[in-house]
């Protein structure tokens, strides 16, 4: 079973600040870092950190390749990312708070150039089972989601960063859609904020989708039919959050693709997201599935069932 990340791929130029400026007002930087970032890159990685046999589409400027040789030291297969002339590589400007806090502007650059031909070239090395996991950093999203649905590949779709185009989608046949409460709130088209609440929603919605609700330092919760599954946070002192969603999301993404099960696959998952917001970065934070499996070892029997 092969899993398939078609996403963005980023250099996050990071900048600390003391505070974030408010509107008006010029803020000093402390420091000036680059990694590697970007939605797609950032799961890809840890999916494949985590154990499983991934690839990954999507476009990078003629600057951007060093961002292939982080997916190949982390095992991920990167044949399929177009290199497009005379195009800038998507860029995050992000700004990160003594708290690891963040505040991100992005210019998707390349990762606009995902074009209908590009998604059909690539599928066609996919079959019918195997996971496509999505986000939305991309041009033609739609035409992603039709011929992977048209294909009967599983999806794991995040939509984030939540646009109001998202609620134009048809997602019923997505497999898995994993959200934060806000994104969940908004795709709902409701302002709730009570998770209980937003799955009976969702359910009522969605009656066929799995839902993957992330509650930042409240844990997760999982709703696959009408069986609920409730997983608490490590807790944890956090100096950089960027990437922590997408870490979970990439470890969660190993554990549909090689089969395990829900209550395991999202309890790697926090583990995982956890350890990441001990390391300044996103992709580069991302802990291997043995740093993953000690941690758990180490966790307290009540905070990891
Ligand atoms: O989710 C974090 C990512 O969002 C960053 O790496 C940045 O590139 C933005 O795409
Ligand atoms: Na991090």
């Amino acid at each position: 079973m092969k899993a398939l990340i078609f996403g963005s791929l980023n250099q996050d130029i990071v900048y600390d600040v003391d505070h974030f400026g408010k509107p008006g007002e010029t803020t000093k930087a402390l420091r000036i870092s680059r990694y590697p970032g970007g939605k797609g890159l950032n799961q890809a990685i840890a999916a494949s950190k985590a154990g499983s046999n991934v690839h990954m589409a999507g476009c990078i400027g003629p600057e951007g390749t060093w961002l292939l040789n982080e997916l190949e030291t982390a095992g991920v297969n990167a044949t399929h990312i177009r290199i497009v002339p005379d195009t800038a590589t998507g860029t995050a400007i992000i700004e990160r708070d003594p708290a690891g806090a963040n505040r991100i502007l992005l210019d998707p650059g390349a990762n606009n150039c995902c074009t209908p031909e590009q998604i059909r070239e690539t599928l066609a090395g996919f079959e019918a089972g195997d996971l496509l996991i999505c986000q939305n950093e991309i041009s033609h999203l739609t035409s992603l989601l039709e011929q992977a649905k048209a294909k009967r590949m599983r999806i794991l779709f995040n939509p984030a960063p939540m646009t109001p185009d998202i609620l134009d989608l048809d997602l019923r046949e997505v497999t898995w859609l994993a959200v934060n409460e806000s994104e969940c709130a908004r795709l709902l088209g409701c302002t709730c904020d009570d998770p209980m609440q937003l799955c009976r929603l969702f359910r009522q919605r969605y009656p066929e989708t799995g839902l993957v609700l992330t509650l930042g330092s409240r844990g997760s919760l999982s709703l696959q039919g009408q069986s609920l599954c409730r997983v608490p946070s490590c807790c944890v002192q956090a100096v950089d959050t960027t990437g922590a969603g997408d870490t979970w999301l990439g470890y969660f993404a190993d554990g549909c693709s090689r089969g395990l099960s829900v209550p395991d696959s999202m309890m790697r998952a926090n583990a995982a997201a956890a350890l990441s917001v001990q390391v300044a970065g996103a992709a580069s934070s991302i802990p291997s599935d043995r740093e993953v499996s000690a941690f758990l070892a180490q966790q307290p029997m009540e905070s990891v069932i």
